[in-house]
């Protein structure tokens, strides 16, 4: 073989906010694969990753759960290893960006980058959260939306209309952590001044080095590209945050930060060191080494950070650039729904092993939809059942089945001589491993899988056309038996070799079976050999059951218990779905609605619910909405409530409205308004 090579791998760093989902596991084990597939070719390969603990977000969500960030990220680490282990993703160390390493690093390349003249600092204007004394985070800044006038939205952009903006664009802004209102301050902020010629330069050379995928290049140059008047649309970076913020501190900036984005990537530097200090390697040497590649793993959500920034930060620190930039897509389940935990459609990883099903099969699943490019892939639980059970059971597992018993009770437990038919079939399975081996390398492991599973097809084909159950049957058949059962044995060696980097537990277990030692890619010329002694067959791979399935997608039942929830407003107790029935919440136009003379809480709305008729509600949100915004406007109302006398009138129903029980001065009262479509009278549902 060639030089072996040098790789220094890794995937994002996942924030310390929460537990892995799918979209995790998927880029995990994609990486996993190559990894070990690099591994199998005698290449030498140092995997690692680490949870990105710092910022605003993690800070906040420390102190709402009553603890130090620190103890907050720590909670969450410890939760790490059941997934990781569980789907039998083989890191090489799990580190922290919060770790002395990082801080270490993040701090000098920073300097790097200060004493080669490209970090300015400005002064920029920012809301400040009077009560809670810190500057805000665009996501931690609310108000109603200056295009649409949608209450509540974002300081970046509404969720209803779509606008981008910046959070001084917002109506009646308000701090999401306090409601206080914010004020504009001015602060000092650091820059990396990604726009100097230097940097545009390197990008350009760098992001065409065949570093990203053509997809990848694509959506990057816009930034990197002179439009007609020579003017790139790279802008300086904002680097640094005021305190209270978790983070690593600027040097000689007391009250400073480096914005999370900044050590984040570091991080993969600090992982990495942090194992090599343990392991007594050197990890300056092997970073300076120019054999070294360096390889991230990323998905197509953080593609600026690690394709501009990142590069640009490690080029003009002097450092080791990345070779290149793997990018997939997002992981969708059912037909390209989102994500989403709370409407238990999604696939939470945790469940899956709790339910007993095989981290195989999901590794295996994965791996024959992905391919080298930045695409979204689909989980849908029939082709995952239909996958598993006939290709992987049916095609590949079934071989062994069928031929090692022969070989046990007939042979004691020896291979016998191959004759020229069992050849010719050894021969075109050892053939594909340039090509296996090739999509492998390119991370087209559905391309991969499905060469693989035609070979298992060719094997099955002998195998039905050889009956080894009838050979076994028949005087004097005893040699063809043996030499077709022992062909089928030296076939299932070549395919577990190849699935090995996809199912790498499952390839121990043959490899005990077969007493073959480790398989390895450098190997495939090889065969087992007449005489060689295998073990007695045992059960390789259950069937995926589709009440394991069913289970999976079962919506996470109803807290039976009152659980605290932000706001302070336990969730009621639970009912059933014929209790709900009870309630006929219907779309209602207001086709008027007025101020109602003595009381300063209610309006007085004139609802179509589609009857044909109106109906008179009187609805307590006069602290909220003007009349006139209102009328002509689509809400939700419960229909079959029971009319109630008034001090003004009789009101013939409820409107929806969304509040904190004891914060309705502070945050406000927001009525439902359905999405586009609705129409009077239709049944909410
Ligand atoms: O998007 C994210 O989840 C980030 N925590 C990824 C960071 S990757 C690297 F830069 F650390
Ligand atoms: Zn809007």
């Amino acid at each position: 073989m060639s030089q072996p090579r040098r790789l220094f791998v890794t995937t994002a760093l996942p924030y310390a906010n929460g537990h892995f989902h799918i979209g995790h596991i998927m880029e995990y084990i994609q990486a996993d694969i190559w990894v070990r597939f690099q591994r199998m070719q005698g290449h030498e390969v140092n995997f690692v990753c680490a949870d990105d603990a710092h910022g605003a977000p993690i800070m906040i969500a420390a102190d709402k759960a009553g603890k130090t960030p620190q103890q907050f990220v720590a909670d969450i680490a410890a939760g790490r290893k059941p997934y990781l282990d569980g789907f039998h993703i083989g890191f090489d160390n799990w580190h922290s960006t919060d770790g002395p390493e990082n801080h270490v690093l993040a701090q000098q390349i920073y300097k790097d980058l200060k004493a080669n003249g490209l970090i300015e600092t400005r002064t920029i204007e920012q809301f400040f959260d009077p009560e809670k004394n810190m500057f805000l985070p665009d996501r931690f800044i609310k108000g109603e939306c200056p295009n649409c006038h949608a209450k509540d939205q974002y300081g970046d952009n509404c969720e209803v209309c779509s606008k981008v903006y910046s959070p001084t664009d917002l109506i009646n802004p308000y701090s999401a952590l306090s409601g206080a209102k914010p004020v504009l301050k001015q602060s000092e902020h650091f820059f990396f001044k990604l726009s100097d010629p230097r940097c545009l330069a390197f990008l350009d050379q760098w992001t065409q080095s065949g570093a990203v995928q053509p997809e990848v290049l694509n959506k990057i140059s816009e930034w990197i590209e002179p439009d007609e008047h020579g003017k790139t649309k790279m802008g300086d970076w904002d680097i640094s945050r005021d305190a209270p913020y978790f983070g690593i501190e600027i040097p000689d900036a007391p009250g400073k930060y480096f914005y999370v984005w900044l050590d984040a990537p570091v991080g993969y530097l600090a992982s990495l060191k942090n194992l090599f200090d343990r392991t007594g390697r050197d990890f300056d040497a092997f970073m300076a080494d120019p054999t070294t590649e360096q390889v991230h793993f990323i998905g197509k959500d953080i593609i600026t950070f690690h394709t501009l920034f990142w590069p640009a930060m490690l080029k003009f620190s002097g450092r080791k650039v990345p070779n290149a930039v793997f990018v997939h897509g997002f992981l969708t389940v059912n037909n390209g729904e989102k994500m989403s935990k709370s409407r238990g459609t999604g696939l939470d990883p945790l469940k899956y092993l709790q339910l007993g099903m095989n981290p195989e099969w999901l590794r295996y699943y994965l791996a024959a939809k992905l391919s080298a490019r930045n695409e979204d892939i689909d989980f849908n639980p029939e082709d995952f059942l239909l996958r598993v059970n006939s290709d992987l059971i049916g095609k590949y597992i079934n071989i062994a089945s069928r031929a090692a018993g022969f070989i046990a009770k007939r042979f004691d437990g020896q291979l016998g001589e191959v004759s020229a038919d069992g050849d010719a079939l050894l021969d075109h399975l050892q053939s594909a491993a340039p090509s296996i081996t090739e999509l492998y390398a390119e991370r087209e492991y559905g391309k991969a899988l499905r060469e693989i599973m035609l070979l298992a097809d060719r094997v099955n084909a002998y195998v039905d056309q050889n009956k080894p159950w009838e050979l076994a049957k028949k005087e004097g058949m005893d040699g063809r038996l043996h030499d077709v059962c022992t062909t089928c044995i030296e076939a299932f060696r070549l395919l577990t070799l190849y699935l090995k980097p996809v199912l790498p537990a499952l390839a121990v277990q043959v490899e005990a079976f077969l007493q073959s030692g480790p398989l390895q890619f450098t190997d495939t010329a090889r065969l087992l050999g007449k005489g060689h002694a295998i073990n007695p067959y045992q059960h390789l791979m259950q069937r995926v059951d589709v009440k394991q399935l069913d289970a999976l997608f079962e919506p996470p039942p109803a807290p039976v218990e009152a659980a605290p929830v932000p706001g302070g407003e336990p969730i009621a107790d639970t009912i059933t779905i014929d209790d709900f029935a009870k309630i006929d919440l219907r779309i209602a136009q207001i086709v008027n609605c007025e101020a109602v003379e003595g009381s300063t809480k209610l309006l007085r709305l004139t609802l179509d619910v589609g009857e044909g008729k109106t109906r008179n509600v009187f609805s307590g949100i006069a602290s909220a909405y003007k009349p006139e915004d209102l009328v002509g406007k689509l809400t939700v109302v419960v229909a079959n409530l029971a009319p109630r006398k008034m001090k003004f009138g009789v009101s013939e129903g409820m409107v929806l409205a969304a509040s904190h029980a004891d914060e309705k001065a502070q945050r406000g009262i927001h009525i439902l308004n359905p999405w586009p479509g609705a129409t009077p009278g239709m049944r909410v549902r």
